[in-house]
């Protein structure tokens, strides 16, 4: 059966990436959330998907130049509706402590793909093990030299590759990267894409879909995972048998 993985958290009715999101996601009965993490000056991994700060808050600036306590100073829900003023930047401790007790996935994407941020692995890694979440964690980058040090740092995490189009045969790459899944663009997901990668034991988590007519398409061919803006869109065709 297909999951339902709310994109930064049920953002079309919320601040991406904001614990209101969050809350959204697990209130609608999504399966699972997918965010956005980068690494402070201070060394802190905080939920965000820029690497700046000034689409989703009142600031300005790159977040790897901002302390944890000067990045908390911002508003991160205003922007979207006045109703959501005084929302913070979570950091990925806060996120964890929200979903811990809930049978939500989280999908944690590094967004390290700019940026490197030396370390963010082994961080991220620790804070998800403090709350002894790692079996309900998948991992993805669209930096997969990051993937690929995380395979080896921690053989048994679920990982999943991001990419936006065009791999032939990706369960070929996927394996030789030692990721569990690919997560592609949903219009690099083709039909044979998913039936080849499950044909080899790959997953496949296609990025982000809206349109109901590509969710139906993705459902039918039994994707593991949609990760969407849209997860009370998705929970009613998947509950339809569309
Ligand atoms: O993880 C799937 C998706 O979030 C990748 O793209 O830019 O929305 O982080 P982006
Ligand atoms: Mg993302």
């Amino acid at each position: 059966m297909t999951k339902v993985f709310a994109h930064r958290g049920f953002s079309a009715i919320a601040p991406e990436n904001t614990l209101a999101a969050f809350r959204m996601a697990i209130d609608a009965g999504a399966d699972g959330i997918e965010l956005d993490v980068h690494m402070t000056r201070d060394g802190e991994i905080v939920v965000i998907h820029d690497e700046k700060v000034d689409r989703t808050t009142d600031g300005t600036g790159w977040v790897k130049d901002f302390t944890l306590p000067q990045i908390k100073e911002l508003d991160s829900g205003n922007w979207f509706a006045e109703a959501y003023a005084g929302e913070r930047i979570p950091t990925l401790a806060e996120t964890l402590e929200l979903i811990k007790d809930t049978g939500l996935r989280l999908n944690i994407e590094l967004k390290n793909n700019v940026f490197r941020y030396p370390g963010i692995e082994e961080k991220v890694a620790k804070e998800v093990e403090r709350f002894a979440l790692q079996k309900r964690v998948i991992i993805s980058s669209f930096n997969h030299y990051s993937l690929r040090y995380f395979k080896l740092y921690r053989p048994d995490w679920q990982l999943g590759a991001l990419y936006a189009a065009g791999l032939y045969e990706p369960w070929v790459y996927a394996k030789h990267l030692g990721v569990s899944a690919i997560h592609p663009f949903y219009l690099a997901a083709a039909d044979e894409v998913i039936a080849g990668c499950h044909t080899h034991g790959i997953q496949v988590r296609p990025y982000t879909v809206d349109d109901p007519g590509e969710m139906s398409r993705l459902i039918a061919a039994n994707v593991d995972a949609i990760i969407t803006n849209v997860p009370d869109r998705l929970m009613k065709l998947i509950r339809s048998g569309e």
